[in-house]
C-alpha cells in the first residue's frame, strides 16, 4: 500500500521524486544545490527524533540494510547502523576483515553476493577511489558511499553542513545556506575525500573555501574547483568563519609527506594562540577520528563555546536517516516516489 509524503519541507522542493531523483548516494558531484538542500531539511525531523527518550519509527520495517565496510571506522560505521535501527530496518555489517576478500574474492564478486540477499540498501566504505560506482552498478537497490578511498564521503559533508547549519542558528543567523561564509579546510588535503566532498557541499551552499595544506599535501590544480589555496595557515585563518581540521591521512602515505610530527604541528597544528588570530567566534570542527596534540590542540578541541566537533557527530545520525529514508522511498511506494519495486 502506498504511503503519502510526510515531508515536512515537501512545498519548498520538486514534488515527490523530482526532489531527489537518483537512486545512489554517490558523491556530492552528482548532487544539485536544491538536493542538498532538501537531504538537510530532511534530516531534522530525525534531529528531533534522536533528540527524545524513545528513538524509533518504523518508516524502513521489513527492509535489509546492509553496511559492508572494507576500511575501518568507528563513527560512519556506528551511525549508519544507529541510523537504519531508528528507522525500523533490519541493519546487517559486513566487516571486510571477517568477509571473503581475505580469500581473495574480487569486490564485484562479494557485490554480487550482497545484491543476491536482497538487501533494500547497501553502504560501502572501501580504499580505493570509485570502489562504490563499481558496485552501483552491479547491485539492483540503491547505494550509499561512505567514503571511498581519496574520492568523496558524501554524508560526512552532508552532516558537516548540517551542523553548521545548526550552530549558525544558535547564533540567531536565519539564512537557509552559507552565503557569506569563508571555511577553511586545513590539513592532508591531497589524500582526504571529506575536504572534496566538503569543498563541493560547502560552495553548492554559498560559502568560499580556502585549502590549507604543506604543497606536498595539496592536490595539484585544484584552484580549478574554486578553492582559495593557502600554505600558511595564520593568512589563511585572517577572517575566516569555520576552520575544518583534517588528520594525515598516513594509512594514505607511501613514503615522507611531512619533516616530523612536531614540525607540521608548529606549522599547520590549530593551537589556541592561532585560533586567536581568526575571529573572535571561528567555529571549529573536526570530522573525526582526531589526533590531538598533531593537526589540533585539546585545548582548542574541547572549547565549548567554539568547538562543533561533537554536534557533527550527533548530526551523522540524523543525516544518515534521511539518506536512508529518502532512498528506500521507491521501494517502499511512498506516494509520489514511484512504483514499488
Ligand atoms: C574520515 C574518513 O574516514 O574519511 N573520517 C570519518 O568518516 N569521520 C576522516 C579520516 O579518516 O581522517
Amino acid at each position: 500500500m502506498a504511503m503519502t509524503d510526510t515531508s515536512p519541507h515537501a512545498a519548498r522542493y520538486p514534488a515527490g521524486a523530482q526532489a531527489f531523483p537518483h537512486r545512489d548516494l554517490l558523491g556530492i558531484g552528482q548532487l544539485e544545490r536544491h538536493e542538498i538542500l532538501f537531504l538537510l531539511d530532511e534530516a531534522e525531523q530525525w534531529v528531533e527524533l534522536n533528540r527524545q527518550r524513545t528513538k524509533h519509527v518504523d518508516a524502513l520495517a521489513g527492509l535489509t540494510i546492509i553496511n559492508a565496510f572494507f576500511e575501518n571506522s568507528t563513527r560512519t560505521l556506528l551511525s549508519f547502523e544507529i541510523a537504519g535501527k531508528r528507522l525500523g530496518a533490519d541493519v546487517v555489517n559486513m566487516h571486510a576483515a571477517q568477509s571473503s576478500v581475505k580469500k581473495g574474492e574480487t569486490l564485484i564478486d562479494t557485490a554480487i553476493t550482497l545484491n543476491a540477499m536482497r538487501a533494500d540498501a547497501i553502504v560501502i566504505r572501501h580504499g580505493s577511489s570509485g570502489a562504490t560506482g563499481l558496485i552501483a552498478d552491479k547491485v539492483d537497490c540503491p547505494v550509499l558511499n561512505a567514503g571511498d578511498g581519496q574520492h568523496e564521503h558524501p554524508t560526512q559533508a552532508l552532516l558537516d553542513a548540517l551542523a553548521l547549519r545548526h550552530a549558525l542558528r544558535e547564533r540567531g543567523e536565519t539564512a537557509n545556506d552559507f552565503t557569506g561564509l569563508t571555511v577553511v579546510i586545513c590539513g592532508d588535503i591531497l589524500h582526504s575525500r571529506v575536504a572534496r566532498s566538503n569543498l563541493l557541499c560547502l560552495q553548492a551552499l554559498g560559502a568560499t573555501v580556502r585549502l590549507c595544506a604543506p604543497p606536498a599535501l595539496m592536490p595539484a590544480g585544484i584552484e580549478a574547483m574554486g578553492a582559495e589555496v593557502f600554505h600558511d595557515f595564520d593568512a589563511a585563518l585572517d577572517g575566516a568563519d569555520v576552520v575544518m581540521m583534517l588528520r594525515l591521512q598516513t594509512e594514505r602515505m607511501s613514503g615522507q609527506f611531512i619533516p616530523s610530527a612536531r614540525e607540521y604541528h608548529h606549522l599547520y597544528g590549530l593551537t589556541k594562540t592561532r585560533l586567536a588570530g581568526a575571529k573572535d567566534d571561528t567555529l571549529v570542527m573536526h570530522p573525526g577520528p582526531m589526533n590531538r596534540g598533531v593537526e589540533i590542540d585539546s585545548e582548542v578541541a574541547d572549547m565549548i563555546d567554539r568547538s562543533i566537533i561533537t554536534r557533527q557527530v550527533e548530526m551523522g545520525v540524523a543525516i544518515r536517516m534521511a539518506c536512508l529514508d529518502v532512498l528506500t522511498r521507491r521501494a517502499r511506494g511512498v506516494a509520489g516516489w514511484g512504483d514499488a519495486a
